[in-house]
């Protein structure tokens, strides 16, 4: 004996014994009438008309409407009456076809309703804290700690069933290409990627720590040292950075890496993994994909992962050298977003705001530029191909330049402003439309990025890629112009996945060290058991590695990858469900020696 939910009634608990499903709640259609059935699941929904109790049944397949009839059956309808909202219930009953008034046109097996003859209550449930609705308007923080309930939504279920799919398409398509599936550890010492590792104190050897992979990379290589030549590996990785919506402290990455291949040889194996995952969630997609080089990309579009459903940019400082709004030498661009049509003052103002936070002179007034510029102006227009009812915007740099990446800093900016126009109004023409999918290969991006705060050369991808066999003196010379053998494949302005070819001798690795400024001594401590590998007959070789949740948010429509993680961390990585992280027993730091902190 229990309480039902509200407390107030006694609820007899059934066993569920020998008792097995006919069917799933999703499946039952006109041609099942007459039909004997045993269903199982959630109620949906409830429905209590006196002598008549409907109940909506759910299950991971669907709903089926069932129905209590008193005049059919009175005692099980009595107890019919003791269910609520998310009750576990099985019943049996005949299929009956809807008379044409209560079809139900909404739900696939909206034309039948089980006509109920027994009924088992296999579990009561306490009110849920939200209800099961796709649309729901209930905080982020309530979902993610009745995360439980959260995954019972449909909208949840379709998310990480399309997941799963999605995976299961990768792992094919790469089995099919060649590639083994090797496992990498999870204990082990630090990987550059660029953000702070999540540490294990060791017990065994006290006041050392393991560091929890930011990804596979140095083993991935080194797999290829051991001749493995095709590797994968569908792996959680694990990053201690500031957290947004396309970022989680742990991720999962389809990893992997090929011996004896150049980029073009990378790109196809992902083209191909990439059709058939999409096709795994219902969508096709054309390959080959575009390619551009990282220069095109910020010349065209100020950012390194252009979002391609919006047109480019154009410089055009050289039409307005000389004139009162030309700016000083740096960049200045027409920016053209389509079919705005006309805008408010204080939408202007906003754009020009923007602009001016970024350090831009924004050109707003297209009208007024082609008085005061009618050449300059006519000849925007036909670079552009701007129509009336499009919006026109120029904007350059109005700030003193950085040092170092002058006109990049200036691109980013125009980058920006472009994006930020075109989300503004991207609803009023579907401009951005989620289920168009623009792929795009960014290709050479620079070796070095300048680092501002450390004031010093750091690796743009990572120090394991490749210099462009033409630039390698750059690497000593000139930094700033070494290109890099490393690639992106962006969709919809989303860095999906990063790679690149390595360095896979010892000696080209040791001068990207210098160069990045470790020193010998540094780079032995950090990397030695890498360039010990390298030593020994490492192939040529390359890879990628790219962000199964971000594809998958992409896929399912959602704008934020805890939606398609099962059981993600907020955005200040904590779990608000099991509420880690949390405090452990002294006993546990002591045996680590570790000092406990007091909160
Ligand atoms: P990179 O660091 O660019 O490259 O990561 C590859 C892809 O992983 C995804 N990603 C993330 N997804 C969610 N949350 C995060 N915190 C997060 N960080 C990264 C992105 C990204 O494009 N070892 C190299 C790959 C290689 O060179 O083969 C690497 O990890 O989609």
């Amino acid at each position: 004996m229990s309480t039902n939910g509200e407390g107030q009634h006694p609820v007899k608990l059934d066993f569920l014994g020998n008792l097995r499903r006919t069917h799933k709640c999703g499946e039952l259609r006109a041609e099942n009438a007459g039909d004997r059935v045993l269903l199982m699941g959630w109620v949906h929904r409830r429905r209590d008309l006196g002598g008549v109790i409907f109940l909506h049944l759910r299950d991971i397949t669907g709903i089926t409407q069932v129905v209590f009839r008193i005049e059919n059956a009175a005692e099980v309808h009595a107890r019919a009456e003791h269910i609520r909202g998310e009750f576990v219930v099985a019943v049996e009953g005949n299929v009956e076809k809807r008379s044409a008034e209560t079809v139900n046109p909404n739900l696939p097996t909206g034309e039948v309703e089980v006509v109920v003859e027994k009924v088992w209550i296999l579990n009561e449930s306490k009110p849920a804290p939200f209800p099961m609705e796709d649309d729901l308007s209930v905080g982020e923080e309530s979902r993610l700690k009745h995360r439980y309930i959260d995954l019972r939504r449909h909208r949840m279920q379709q998310n990480i069933r399309m997941r799963s799919d999605v995976s299961f398409a990768v792992r094919n398509s790469l089995f099919e290409q060649g590639f083994h599936e090797i496992e990498t550890p999870f204990m082990t010492r630090s990987t550059p990627e660029g953000a702070r590792d999540f540490i294990i104190p060791s017990r065994l050897s006290p006041g050392s720590f393991y560091a929890l992979p930011q990804s596979p990379q140095i083993f991935k290589q080194l797999l290829m040292v051991g001749g493995y030549e095709r590797y994968f590996q569908i792996v959680r990785c694990f990053r201690d950075e500031d957290l947004r919506a396309d970022r989680q402290p742990e991720f999962t990455q389809i990893d992997l890496e090929m011996s004896f291949v150049q980029q073009p040889d990378v790109f196809v194996v992902i083209e191909k993994m990439l059709v058939r995952a999409f096709a795994a969630a219902g969508f096709q997609i054309e390959a080959p994909f575009q390619r551009i080089t990282y220069r095109e990309a910020m010349d065209s579009y100020g950012i390194d992962k252009p979002d391609t459903r919006i047109p480019p940019f154009h410089r055009v400082e050289s039409l307005f050298e000389g004139t009162p709004i030309s700016g000083n030498g740096l960049p200045m661009v027409a920016i053209l977003i389509p079919k705005v049509g006309q805008i408010s003052r204080k939408e202007r103002d906003e754009l020009k705001a923007f602009g001016q936070e970024k350090n831009l002179r924004v050109f707003d007034d297209a009208k007024r530029l082609e008085r005061d510029y009618p050449e300059q102006m006519a000849k925007v227009r036909e670079i552009t191909g701007a129509a009336e009812e499009d919006l026109l915007l120029l904007a350059n740099w109005a700030a003193e330049p950085d040092a170092h990446l002058p006109e990049r800093e200036a691109l980013k900016a125009c980058g920006q402003l472009r994006l930020y126009a075109a989300q503004k109004y991207a609803d009023r023409h579907k401009l951005l439309d989620p289920k168009k999918f623009n792929f795009l290969w960014v290709v050479d991006f620079p070796m070095f990025e300048w680092d501002p705060e450390e004031n010093r050369w750091v690796a743009a991808h990572h120090p394991f890629t490749s210099v462009h066999d033409e630039d390698l003196d750059l690497l000593t010379t000139d930094p700033a112009n070494c290109r890099a053998k490393s690639y992106d494949i962006v969709l919809n302005g989303v860095e999906l996945g990063s790679g690149s070819i390595r360095i896979h001798r010892a000696d080209v690795q040791q001068k990207v060290f210098s160069a990045l400024g470790f020193t010998p001594e540094d780079a032995q401590h950090r990397f030695g058991f890498l360039l010990e590998g390298l030593s020994y007959g490492a192939p040529p070789h390359g890879g990628i590695a790219l962000g199964l949740d971000r594809m998958v948010m992409i896929l399912a429509g959602e704008t934020s990858i805890r939606d398609v993680i099962a059981f993600p961390k907020t955005a200040r990585g904590t779990d608000l469900m099991c509420e880690a992280p949390s405090d452990v027993p002294d006993k546990l730091l002591r045996d680590l020696g570790i000092m406990h902190i007091r909160k």
